[in-house]
């Protein structure tokens, strides 16, 4: 067998670039020990404290531009699956960061948004950004200020690329989940509606522990994603997966 002749979906979460060095959200000392989520994560927060959710996302971003961030085993593995997959490849990531497409993948979707990029909720226009932002930047294409955030999914929000997402899962073959506690829908829910096309469909899970969903799994590989998903793609070259 080889999952290489198969439609291959990956999700992944925060775990696959803590080894990068960003934090994650819900494990211990994780982003969300130490923010509250209302107060930096939803559209009442940054109506109510623009600048106190745009610093959150300023030191973000600064956070990631560090010198020593950069994509990790586990990022480059899949970006070499990518590479050898013969039927259709798609990578869904929960993260706002860039380490998959710097670690070359092509197929990819950022399905809670990036940090690379503004937007402006007044006139829709899209802004590629390297700056602090704070709240009196004004769109220079409405040339209204106060309307431009980051182009993040706050909770409350839909996630972006659902239909293009959903499409794929419907011909997914291959599901592999890494690095995501399985907490936040709809992505949590994407494993329940793949299996509920009752079709036979590989389903692995890569975490460092067992998550909410691990029951449904095929099988579980427990460990740091930067060494589980090399050993795996070694499998997968050599005809075992
Ligand atoms: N290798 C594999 N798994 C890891 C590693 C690692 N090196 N490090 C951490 N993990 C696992 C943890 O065990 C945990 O299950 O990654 C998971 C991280 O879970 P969360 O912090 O909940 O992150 P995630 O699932 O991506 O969160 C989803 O929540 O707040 C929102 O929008 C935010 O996109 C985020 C969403």
């Amino acid at each position: 067998m080889t999952i290489t002749n198969k439609n291959i979906f990956i999700l992944t979460g925060a775990g696959i670039s803590s080894e990068s060095g960003i934090k994650t959200f819900r494990e211990k000392d994780g982003l969300w020990d130490n923010h509250k989520i209302e107060e930096v994560c939803t559209i009442e927060a940054f109506q109510k404290n623009p600048d106190k959710v745009n610093r959150f996302y300023n030191e973000r971003k600064i956070s990631f531009n560090r010198s020593e961030i950069s994509p990790n085993k586990g990022h480059i593995a899949l970006f070499e699956l990518e590479k050898i997959c013969k039927k259709d490849f798609l990578i869904v990531t929960q993260n706002i960061d860039s380490l998959h497409e710097k670690a070359g993948s092509k197929n990819l979707l950022h399905m809670h948004g990036s940090l690379e990029s503004l937007y402006c909720m007044y006139c829709g226009n899209k802004i590629a950004y390297d700056f602090d932002l704070d709240s009196s930047y004004v769109c220079f294409k409405c040339k209204k200020p106060g309307n431009v955030r980051v182009d993040v999914v706050w909770f409350g929000e839909q996630p972006k690329y659902l239909d293009q997402i959903y499409k794929f899962l419907d011909k997914t073959e291959v599901f592999i989940s890494i690095g995501t506690s399985n907490n936040v829908y709809p992505a949590a829910g994407f494993i329940d509606y793949i299996l509920s096309r009752k079709e036979k469909i590989l389903l692995y899970e890569f975490n460092l522990e067992e998550t909410a969903k691990s029951g449904l799994f095929t099988e579980s590989f427990k460990g740091y994603a930067s060494e589980t998903l090399p050993n795996f793609l070694e499998l997968v070259s050599n005809g075992i997966y």
